[in-house]
């Protein structure tokens, strides 16, 4: 039985591997998302005919409760609701790598060998900070808790403190399996460290925190793999971590910002926080055109780049702009989408909306793929995107942004902005590339807007 449970394990690892790796493309991604379901319907359905399970009423009490609870949760939560769900989600990961290595702790006590030992302490402590952390992420972004950076005194010395204290006491407990009341001790400081780790991050830099607690969550299930000697268990967490972590770094390069600046509560300027200090208001007129004037401009050109941004998502505006992108075809003009890494709110954010829109993924292109396209580019029209086309980051050294890689929009013969007002963006700063003598303000709701620019184009 033993062999047949490892080999299925294997396999089921062998499923999450290439799940993972199709998930790196929008084009593989339903495949990667088949692979690994089926990857952890093995894994679950071999452990439960493994011989350790005693009875199968509560786990399938569990099941029935919780997994309605998930499916009612995964239908009706919004696009733009996703990080806060992936947030609480990865909370309640952690949640269970810390009952699972309590309740082997009181199992097993008082003779624990120190290769359980270990990872016991270690899926506390990890899965600790990913359950509360994740709370605390969660009602940032919902706004039941400040979406401040929130500072206090002594804030890095105490919590490396705090770390510090959960790190001897585990060596206490390993070696002395015995000590109850100092696993608990451990367990409740793990808790508030997660509380504070989390609670001085800026509400708009939650969805890179929520990234780096899922690489948490997965290091606990990790851990707590160790501590069941569960091979899927270590496999599927690693392979979490890792790209949880990979994730992370993605974003924060994305955003031209360091691991630790997102992590320590720096650029307390972004996003709710109002507007940012670093940076001259660009000055000038702005030249506005209405639908009918766009789309007569429209009926000329034979190239255009079309980049979506945070605006598209709120205005939900991704179906009218595959219908504005079909009439333009029709026209003869050569239509392509530039998808920054970090437009909108979440990784994939604005990949998700075309694909839900049915925008062939051929006509996706990334940052690196396009950039060097823009000069030779009739019209470039840009969704409710603003920080990720500021060229403020090429060249602005007191800018927030100098150095976040940034889409060439104005380097296009004529660039038109689709937004509501001059307003900044996520990163608190103007932008002034409203300001450049290609520039068109098309002012107005990213979905109004291109369902009345599809129309007139129709009429042309
Ligand atoms: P932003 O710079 O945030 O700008 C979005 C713009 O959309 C706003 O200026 C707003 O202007 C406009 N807008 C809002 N509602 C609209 C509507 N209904 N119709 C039309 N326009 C609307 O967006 P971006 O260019 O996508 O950049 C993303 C930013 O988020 C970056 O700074 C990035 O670092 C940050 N960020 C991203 C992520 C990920 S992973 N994607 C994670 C954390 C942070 P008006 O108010 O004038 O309409």
């Amino acid at each position: 039985m033993n062999i047949i449970i490892q080999i299925t394990y294997l396999v089921a690892s062998i499923f999450f591997i290439f799940g993972i790796k199709n998930l790196s493309s929008p084009k593989t991604a339903r495949r990667g998302n088949l692979f690994a379901s089926i990857g952890m319907l093995l894994a679950i359905a071999v452990t439960l005919l493994d011989q350790h399970v005693l009875t199968y009423e509560w786990i399938i009490l569990g099941f029935v409760i919780g997994g309605s609870i998930g499916a009612i949760m995964a239908v009706k939560v919004q696009m733009t609701g996703m990080p806060e769900m992936v947030g609480l989600l990865n909370g309640f990961g952690g949640g269970a790598s810390l009952l699972v290595a309590l309740a082997e702790f009181y199992k097993l006590a008082p003779v624990i060998p120190i290769n359980t030992g270990i990872p016991i302490i270690l899926s506390l402590l990890i899965g600790s900070i990913t359950l509360t952390g994740s709370f605390i992420a969660f009602g940032k972004l919902k706004g039941f808790i400040t979406g401040r950076v929130v500072k206090y005194p002594m804030q890095h010395p105490l919590n490396a403190l705090l770390l510090l204290a959960v790190v001897v006491a585990g060596i206490v407990v390993v070696i002395d399996p015995t000590q109850f009341e100092l696993l608990l001790i451990i367990t409740g400081v793990s808790l508030l460290l997660g509380v504070l780790l989390v609670l001085p991050i800026g509400g708009a830099d939650m969805p890179v925190a929520i990234s780096l607690l899922n690489s948490y969550s997965g290091i606990a299930a990790a851990t707590t793999g160790f501590v069941l000697e569960n091979n899927v268990l270590i496999i599927a967490g690693a392979i979490v971590g890792a790209s949880g972590i990979i994730l992370t770094l993605i974003m924060c390069r994305g955003m031209n910002r360091s691991l630790m600046n997102v992590v320590l509560g720096g650029w307390a300027s972004a996003g709710i926080e109002g507007p940012a200090t670093g940076g001259a208001a660009p000055k000038g007129d702005v030249k506005s055109v209405d639908a009918e004037e766009l789309a007569m401009i429209l009926d000329s050109v034979s190239t255009c780049i079309i980049i979506p941004g945070y605006g598209m998502a709120v205005a939900q505006a991704q179906h009218a702009v595959r219908e504005l992108t079909n009439v333009m075809e029709k026209k003869g003009i050569k239509v392509r989408f530039a998808v920054h890494p970090v437009a909108g709110r979440m990784p994939g954010h604005m990949n998700v909306l075309l694909a839900e829109a049915q925008v062939p993924y051929d006509q996706l292109f990334s940052l690196e793929e396009i950039n060097d396209d823009f000069p030779n580019t009739d019209i470039v029209i840009i969704i409710g995107a603003n920080d990720v086309v500021n060229p403020a980051a090429r060249h602005d050294k007191s800018s927030p942004i100098y150095g976040m890689p940034i889409l060439n929009s104005d380097y296009a013969k004529t660039v038109v902005i689709n937004k509501r007002s001059l307003n900044v963006g996520y990163a608190g700063i103007d932008n002034e590339l409203f300001f450049y003598p290609n520039a068109l303000m098309y002012f107005g709701d990213a979905k109004d807007a291109m369902v009345k620019l599809t129309n007139e184009l129709k009429q042309m």
